[in-house]
Formats: C-alpha cells, sequence, structure tokens
C-alpha cells in the first residue's frame, strides 16, 4: 500500500513539476520582452526601433503561444482537482488556470486587430497632441473604443461592462465599488480643497531656480539607498518618463528624469518609482516564474509607490533625516529655507491641468475626472467626438480651472492611446491602500516615525516585506487588505491622514 501511495505522489509531483517548468518557461519570455522594453526606452539608439519592434512581436507570439498551448490546458485542468497538492501549489495552479482560460478567449484576429489600433492609435495621439488638434486622434480612439466594448463581451462580467475592464488591473474590483470610492472623494475632497485654495500662501517657488543635472542625480541615489533600495538588484537609468520594471526580485530597475528647473520632480519620482522596486526586490526569488512570485495587482504595486512617496517621503520626519544634506548640496539654492519650509513646500496643495504634476490630494479628481469618462464612453452614453468638451466641463466642475487647449486637457495622458481603459482607478485606490497599510504599520511599530527621522528605514520595510511583498499573489488583493489590516479597503484612513496633515499645515 505504501509503495502504491510513494508511486502516486510521484506522479503528481511530476506534473507539477512540468507545470512549474512550463510556467517558468513562459515567465522567461516575457522577462526577455522587458529587458528589450527597457533598452528601448534607456539606451537603444534612434535607428533600433524597427528592428526592435519586431524582436517584441516575435517574443510576444511565442509568450502567447506557450500560455495557450493546449497540452499546458490539459496539464493545469488535471492539477487543479488534485487534493494532495499544498496550499500555496493549488493557489498557483489555480491562478496559472485563470491566466490560461483568460487567454484562450481571445482569437488571433482580436490580438492583431488590438495590435494594429494601438501602434496607429499611438501615432495619431503623438501628433493630435503635438498639434493641439484633438479631432486628429477622434477616428483611432473611437475605433479603440468600439474594441474595447466587444472585449467586456469576450471576457464576460457580472454587472456592468467595465468591470471586465477594471479586472485587467485590479482583479476582483467592481465599477459599484469604485463609484462608492469616488462618491466617499467627491464628499470629503472637493470641499476641503477648495478651503486650502483659499488659504494656500505657502512659497515652493525655490523648487525652480537652477539645480544641476549632475548633482540631483547624486542626491537621488542618496535617496534610494536610504530607502534600502539594492544596488546589487537593481540600477537607475535616465528616461522620457520615469518608470520601474524588473526582470526578476534580483533586477528591479528604475529610471528617473532630471529637470534642471525644477527639483520637486525628480525628488518624488526617484522615491515613488523605488517604492514600486522595493516590492518586485521583495519578492522570493524561489517562487521566479510562478504566480506566487508575481506582485498582486497595479492597485497593491501603486500603495507601494504612493506610501514611499507621499507618506514617507512627504513627511516632516523624513526631511528632518533628509534635509540637510540636501541642503549641503545646494547651498545657495536653499541659503534661506528652512526643513519647515521645505516640507510646507513638498505638500503644497493647487489645482492644476496635468495629472502627473498634481499634488497628492488634487491628484484624485484627476483620476475621477478619468473614470467617470471611460464609464460613459464603456455604457456608449457619450461619444469621442464630445470628448474635448466633457473634459473641459469636468475640470471646472471639480478643479475649477479653465483648459486652455487639448494638449494641456483631453490629450495629455498616453493611456487612451494605448487602450488601457480601467487602469485609472488603480492608481486612487494605490494611494488609499497606502493610507490604510502605512496606518497599521505605525500601530505594530511605535517607534516607525522616529525611525524614519534617524534614517532608519530597515524596520518599515521589514514589514512591507513579511506583510505584502513576500506573499507574492498568495492573497487576493482584498484578502490581503484584511490580513494586514484587519479590515477592507476604508476610505476613512485616507481621510484621517489628510485631514491630520493638511489642517496643520494650512491651519484650517
Ligand atoms: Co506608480
Amino acid at each position: 500500500k505504501l509503495i502504491i501511495i510513494v508511486k502516486i505522489k510521484n506522479i503528481i509531483m511530476n506534473d507539477y513539476d512540468d507545470y512549474v517548468k512550463h510556467s517558468k518557461k513562459i515567465t522567461d519570455v516575457k522577462m526577455s520582452m522587458s529587458v528589450l522594453s527597457w533598452d528601448q526606452e534607456t539606451k537603444m539608439p534612434k535607428n533600433g526601433s524597427k528592428f526592435r519592434a519586431q524582436q517584441l512581436s516575435t517574443l510576444a507570439e511565442i509568450s502567447h503561444e506557450l500560455s495557450t498551448h493546449k497540452k499546458y490546458g490539459d496539464l493545469l485542468n488535471h492539477l487543479n482537482s488534485n487534493e494532495n497538492l499544498s496550499n500555496d501549489q493549488k493557489r498557483n495552479v489555480y491562478l496559472s488556470l485563470k491566466a490560461f482560460n483568460k487567454a484562450a478567449k481571445y482569437n488571433s484576429e482580436f490580438i492583431i486587430e488590438e495590435s494594429k489600433l494601438i501602434s496607429n492609435a499611438f501615432q495619431k495621439w503623438r501628433l493630435a497632441k503635438d498639434n493641439n488638434n484633438f479631432s486628429i486622434f477622434e477616428d483611432s480612439l473611437t475605433k479603440l473604443v468600439d474594441l474595447r466594448i466587444k472585449e467586456c463581451e469576450i471576457l464576460g462580467y457580472d454587472k456592468h461592462p467595465y468591470d471586465a475592464l477594471l479586472n485587467q488591473y485590479e482583479p476582483g474590483l467592481t465599477t459599484a465599488q469604485v463609484e462608492n470610492i469616488f462618491s466617499d472623494v467627491k464628499e470629503f475632497l472637493v470641499p476641503f480643497i477648495n478651503k486650502i485654495s483659499k488659504s494656500n500662501k505657502i512659497d515652493d517657488s525655490f523648487f525652480y531656480k537652477k539645480y544641476s543635472h549632475d548633482k540631483q542625480w547624486d542626491f537621488g541615489i542618496e535617496l534610494l539607498k536610504n530607502m534600502e533600495y539594492n544596488f546589487n538588484s537593481g540600477r537607475q537609468d535616465l528616461s522620457a518618463h520615469p518608470f520601474s520594471t524588473h526582470f526578476s526580485p534580483d533586477d528591479a530597475r528604475v529610471t528617473t528624469r532630471i529637470d534642471e528647473d525644477n527639483l520637486s520632480e525628480m525628488i518624488w519620482s526617484c522615491i515613488h518609482e523605488g517604492g514600486h522596486a522595493l516590492y518586485e526586490q521583495g519578492i522570493l526569488p524561489e517562487n521566479y516564474g510562478l504566480p506566487l512570485g508575481e506582485t498582486i495587482s497595479l492597485g497593491i504595486h501603486e500603495s507601494q509607490s504612493r506610501l514611499w512617496e507621499n507618506n514617507v517621503g512627504r513627511s516632516i520626519e523624513y526631511w528632518n533625516c533628509n534635509y540637510d544634506s540636501l541642503k549641503s548640496i545646494f547651498p545657495n539654492q536653499l541659503s534661506d529655507v528652512s526643513v519647515n519650509d521645505f516640507y510646507k513646500a513638498a505638500n503644497s496643495v493647487k489645482p492644476s491641468l496635468i495629472r502627473t504634476n498634481a499634488d497628492e490630494l488634487t491628484y484624485h479628481l484627476h483620476v475621477l475626472i478619468r473614470f467617470e469618462i471611460e464609464k460613459e464612453l464603456i455604457e456608449g452614453k457619450i461619444s469621442v467626438k464630445d470628448l474635448p468638451s466633457i473634459w473641459n466641463h469636468k475640470y471646472k466642475e471639480y478643479l475649477n480651472i479653465t483648459v486652455p487647449s487639448d494638449s494641456l486637457g483631453v490629450l495629455q495622458d498616453i493611456h487612451w492611446s494605448h487602450g488601457s481603459f480601467g487602469y485609472f482607478p488603480t492608481y486612487t485606490i494605490g494611494s488609499f491602500y497606502a493610507a490604510q497599510f502605512f496606518n497599521q504599520a505605525k500601530v505594530e511599530n511605535p517607534n516607525l516615525l522616529n525611525d524614519i527621522k534617524d534614517g532608519n528605514n530597515k524596520n518599515l520595510l521589514k514589514w512591507l516585506r513579511e506583510k505584502i511583498h513576500e506573499n507574492g499573489k498568495r492573497y487576493d488583493a482584498h484578502v490581503l487588505c484584511e490580513q494586514v489590516t484587519g479590515e477592507k479597503l476604508d476610505f476613512r484612513f485616507f481621510k484621517k491622514y489628510v485631514i491630520e496633515k493638511y489642517s496643520n499645515l494650512y491651519s484650517i
């Protein structure tokens, strides 16, 4: 009897090993694509783009073939009904099967049409933006929206077609939940920001003096080291738009952009991307190639970048630690700026046109506007040709500003030209998760703010690693949130953080 059991176990383990091997192969291809994309954004000479596009599309095809291979699907279905696997093994199989079933829903016609539409829309969007003329983009965007409406039906949904798109980026998130979150945002943030606008007398003009490129670069590296970013498992380069990427937990990279006329841009984008990369460096290497070796969702990813950027990187404790060093690098520019002046300027709230330059409060109104527009586009309630006027109307309503041109308005973001609908809400959700996680980190580590003041971020990172990073995809986002904080995602943590911080800053 015993021999038979051992034999059965061996067969099961062989199947599981086969699955692991195949899954790693898919990941190897995807990570190789990431290396090529990283190179494209940072190092590649101009003329390299034609063949690079071809190389990337070949790898995408190979990855799709491997991911939808019939034998792989059979193996996953077989393993999925196997009760002898450990919980982690079951979770891996369950998530891989889910991904397999999803990939199988798309036929190659759809994939080809999608990639054609996107490459066309991206070119038209750039042209439209350069010429400040939305009509150049209108036709391609209309086709992309139609494609996404079709995709919602292909993927299926319970209540709202937009749920299917949200799920691509934030599994389990529904349109109704996002509507709830944004109704809290509207109710609290709109009047709160109004109050601040009336009393904002913070001077942040020193950010816009001349700050040399090389010295900014050195300071950025110092900040990354201070957050315990591991340069043996990552590196920083320059790119047109800051981003982070990873090829394994042992190689998680960041990029930054340096504007000599604006110090603030480098500082907080550096910390933001560093937060993303710390999450990737915290994934367990033994899970490479498996779902447990991947981050949960865009919302949780963004929670990690926002936690470092805002909850840590815009706190007085953080600058009590780092300001002396900054001032010694730029003694002339900052000669009459105290650490308190600097802290205030870092948290100046002002309604503005461009989402990526927005402060941590008005930011969510930018996202709200995009969410409302996307939802109504997918519902078929509004049409693409009316977007400029709808956009401008909403900016007046929520932020009380007049949009002077489409380039600074409806054409500012790259997302729609990439066909990304359902992505924006993850930014806001990330900030709210960040507030809730950071609150919990402080409860469990009463000395946390003092540690940050002393330049010691080891305890915070250790907490994030154990509670969040090392789990990979072991839990869905909402389950993780309950595990870590004892309750579901709740806006009141963000609200509390905002009231405590900004009432003080603005004496309101
Ligand atoms: Co981010």
